[in-house]
């Protein structure tokens, strides 16, 4: 993308944006006058913020690692081959971090097997990786401790648990000039998420510390549900019912830019606030698919990035086609939950700004690589390149999708209304 699509910024060096109040006013001047309505003091704090250099990370939710349990909506079966996919597609793409959003692994495994296996499968990654946990980190057939199996790659990462748990939630500087908040919402055998007074207590100050970094929140369950999740029962039993509350705080930040989540499998992309919330799929249900950001100094850039097994990709389609949520969204047209769960174009490839009230802007067509073949999607009859972004494809049956994995897995499917779905 060439930055003159972009906001201003002076790229010093190549290296760090260096956004002084002369520079932006004039640089974006033209910009602003066009949006209208924007105050000096609104696209002041846009600027306070954007003074970091330009990075890139990946966000890989649902993985449900595991080894012997059977596929259900979650491809459970073929859970490390999509793991080793996707890195290899995220190494590719040289990404100065990986963030996990939650439900890593299916559950620990006995002796923890499950989760020393994705500790041996990410030491492929040539970058730091981060993580949040889901449900399904912290369920098992004995009460798991996240401490005992979690904590020393916690804090080998530099994820330093606050407030002496249970709860793991934590932030760290991930690049200068950059904060990245952890936001610890599972709780053991429940679909829904739940965040303490105290971890709410601990958000403000943490945020009132690290005033002026451009900041990103990610919690495994979404904040601002996407549609249907936003409609009441039964879909709101997978949203976080703090979620309100934590919003409020995190729009009281001029700082925090950015809010990912994962567990209901939506691919979606709501804003509030000034804040993008971005809803992604989970890589083991369909549409099998991860998101790289990449941040500028004007704002970000999304791309999302499915995985390159076309018979698995359909066989993970299939089953979210009778799956119970499938059928709980629409008992006459089940499939048509398909086309919700893939989104939008915008929901997929986009431009999201910074400035304050813009809306997003359709993400620019990326050059081809030299000497690579063109990849299509597996919607378009052909095997895509690990390395190419998911492109547009309108048609359902094909079209890159989000999976939300959680809340299909926990719902048991009637066998008179489809297959028994799994958490993501
Ligand atoms: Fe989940």
């Amino acid at each position: 993308m060439s930055e003159d699509n972009h906001l201003p910024g002076n790229n010093d060096g190549g290296s760090l944006f260096r956004l002084t109040r002369r520079s932006f006013l004039s640089k974006t001047s033209l910009f602003l006058a066009s949006l209208g309505a924007l105050s000096l003091e609104s696209a002041l704090n846009y600027a306070s913020s954007a003074n970091s250099g330009d990075f890139s990370f990946a966000f890989i939710e649902g993985v449900h690692l595991s080894s012997g349990i059977p596929d259900n909506v979650k491809l459970l079966a073929e859970s490390q081959l999509f793991l080793q996919n996707a890195l290899k597609t995220v190494s590719e793409q040289s990404v100065d971090f990986v963030l996990f959003g939650g439900d890593q692994v299916e559950s620990p495994g006995r002796d923890d097997t499950f989760w020393q296996l994705f500790i041996d499968v990410v030491q492929v990654l040539n970058c730091p990786w981060y993580f949040v946990f889901g449900e399904q980190d912290i369920t098992g057939a004995a009460p798991v401790d996240r401490m005992r199996t979690y904590g020393p790659d916690l804090k080998g990462r530099g994820m330093e648990p606050k407030d002496g748990g249970p709860e793991c939630y934590w932030s760290l500087d991930p690049v200068p000039g950059v904060h990245l908040v952890g936001l610890d919402s599972a709780r053991a055998n429940s679909n829904a998420g739940f965040i303490k007074q105290a971890q709410l207590d601990w958000l403000k100050k943490d945020l009132r510390e690290n005033k002026g970094k451009l900041t990103i929140a990610v919690s495994h369950h979404p904040l601002l549900p996407p549609p249907p999740y936003d409609s009441g029962p039964p879909w709101e039993e997978f949203i976080v019912e703090q979620g309100a509350q934590v919003r409020e705080v995190l729009g009281a930040s001029r700082d925090v830019r950015l809010v990912l989540s994962g567990h209901v499998g939506i691919n979606k992309i709501q804003k509030e606030r000034d804040i993008w919330y971005v809803s992604c799929p989970s890589l083991t249900v369909y549409p099998c698919q991860f998101k790289i950001f990449r941040v500028k100094s004007d704002g970000i850039l999304v791309e999302t990035y499915q995985i390159t097994y076309e018979a698995l990709v359909k066989k993970a389609k299939r089953e979210l086609s009778s799956s119970r949520v499938a059928f709980q969204y629409s008992s006459r047209k089940p499939l048509s939950f398909l086309k919700v769960v893939e989104g939008e174009e915008l929901d997929r490839n986009v431009f999201l700004p910074f400035a304050p009230g813009a809306l997003p802007l359709k993400a620019p067509k990326k050059k081809k690589a030299p000497k690579q073949k063109a990849s299509k999607t597996s919607t378009e009859k052909k095997k895509p390149s690990s390395a190419s972004p998911q492109k547009t494809n309108n048609k359902p049956q094909t079209a890159p999708v989000d999976s939300a994995g959680n809340g299909i897995e926990k719902l048991n499917v009637p066998a008179e209304t489809g297959k028994e779905t799994g958490n993501n």
